[in-house]
């Protein structure tokens, strides 16, 4: 990549944000684009032969680290304009001059070591200090059975050195619906002999599979259980394309929920992806009675998007089924908030990988609920929020341990709750969301700098 880097880093001066009890919200966003798609893009751009152009691209900082990696690993990685880039790739990766530093991203590591596994490099990969704490073995298990070789912290902690190629095929079962594992299986397939197959246990996130196809590599699928088996054929090569990122439904969410739990709000977000594989938490809302409609449903790039319209009115606490997880795993936290303002108990089990995010989700929700004097009882795997109904008391300072959507939830709870919330860290909202504050206060929110 030539000169300085084009996403600049949110300033992270701010000490602290705070969320008032708000007016109603109303009018049209746009949600940033998905990000799960955007590092998508930029990866299978430089692993490809030609040129790949990106529209829609999420300029946030998580996304800007893969971007980074991607030029380290010898692509040319372009800004053309707002979420315009253009990847030429040489069809391989050569070995970086320096340790890639993913940040805070956890999708950026774990898909680029299984990108980088398929070449004879050594690369030394590291992050934050949560993405330093999070798991690296569920994709460092599979990437060595496959003959690559890794050095680092006990139990596969960054930093550590990965060292790549000469892969053979393997089967292989996820032990956890994943799609970083399954994402950084495939990656690795690309260039191991004999191809690979995963199985995963239950349906997660899909748009490596669909990316794949779109680059012109073919997978074979067959239905398993509650799941699938995805087997990719050796000696496939990708040729750049085009991909037209859509808005992020684990964005949206926020904004949407806003405007349920904000009396009299009416908010519509445009152009949100709706993958069946991400869109657990619409159906969840609207077992919840939440007045959730989705209009102009359209094709975007092999994915099918809409725009989503969110009504405030009275909601009721529902139990959500825990093999829903995967479809909505990073928006139990939004969910958790909004739940605060149903009435009666929402149930939440089978969300034990909450515990190993950008934060321990589970244990910082309920313990910001808590203080916000939300009735929460925290489990193993799973969580439980009483509503009441009414407005929660709110008031509380919240610590996010630099978590963005931990910040974000708490912040949309402070829009609603009697007293005004506040959260640290918020410079962390723009791993993921840097327009998050400018969108909101449009919609007319009161979120104050402290
Ligand atoms: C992601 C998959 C999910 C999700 C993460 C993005 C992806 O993680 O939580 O934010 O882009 O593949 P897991 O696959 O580890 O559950």
């Amino acid at each position: 990549m030539d000169g300085p880097h084009p996403i600049s880093s949110h300033p992270t001066g701010l000490a602290r944000l705070s969320a008032a009890r708000s007016g109603p919200l109303s009018g049209i966003a746009r949600a940033p684009g998905d990000k799960s798609i955007s590092h998508r893009s930029l990866m299978l751009g430089a692993l490809a032969s030609g040129t790949t152009t990106v529209e829609g691209l999420l300029e946030s900082d998580d996304v800007a680290r893969t971007a980074a990696a991607m030029a380290a690993f010898g692509a040319l990685v372009e800004h053309q304009g707002p979420g315009r880039w253009r990847i030429k790739g040489n069809g391989g990766f050569r070995e970086p001059s320096d340790v890639i530093d993913c940040g805070n991203a956890g999708t950026a590591v774990r898909l680029i070591m299984g990108c980088a596994a398929g070449f004879p490099l050594t690369v030394s990969f590291t992050g934050d200090q949560s993405l330093r704490g999070r798991p690296m073995g569920r994709v460092l298990e599979p990437l060595a059975r496959m003959g690559a070789t890794w050095l680092g912290r006990d139990g596969g902690r960054l930093p550590l050195t990965l060292k790549g190629g000469n892969l053979r095929g393997i089967e292989y079962r996820l032990p956890v619906a994943s799609a970083q594992v399954k994402s950084a299986v495939l990656l690795a397939g690309l260039h191991a002999e004999g191809g690979v197959t995963v199985i995963e246990p239950a349906l997660s996130r899909d748009h490596t599979e669909r990316m794949l196809s779109a680059f012109g590599v073919s997978l074979r699928f067959t239905p398993e259980g509650h799941g699938r088996r995805i087997a990719l054929a050796p000696g496939q090569k990708l040729t750049g394309t085009h991909v037209a990122v859509p808005g992020d439904p684990s964005s949206a969410a926020f904004p949407l929920a806003a405007a349920l739990v904000v009396s009299g709000s009416q908010v519509m977000v445009e152009n949100v992806l709706l993958n069946p594989s991400r869109i657990g938490l619409f159906e969840t809302l609207k077992e919840m009675g939440a007045d959730l409609t989705i209009s102009n449903r359209r094709d975007a790039g092999g994915e099918p998007v809409g725009d989503v319209t969110a009504r405030f009115g009275a909601l009721k606490g529902v139990e959500v089924p825990p093999e829903r997880a995967p479809s909505m795993i990073d928006e139990y936290p939004v969910l958790a908030a909004i739940a605060a303002f149903a009435e009666g108990k929402t149930v939440m089990r089978g969300i034990g990988e909450m515990r190993v995010k950008e934060s321990d989700r589970i244990a910082l929700m309920a313990r910001a609920l808590t203080d916000n004097g939300v009735d929460v009882e925290e489990e193993p795997e799973g969580m439980i929020v009483r509503g009441t109904g009414v407005p929660p008391r709110g008031g509380a300072s919240v610590t996010t341990h630099g978590d963005h959507r931990i910040a974000m939830s708490n912040l949309i709870l402070g829009l609603g709750a009697e007293q005004s919330v506040t959260v640290d860290e918020p410079g962390m909202i723009a791993t993921s969301f840097p327009s998050f504050v400018e969108m909101m206060r449009r919609l007319g929110a009161p979120i104050w700098d402290i």
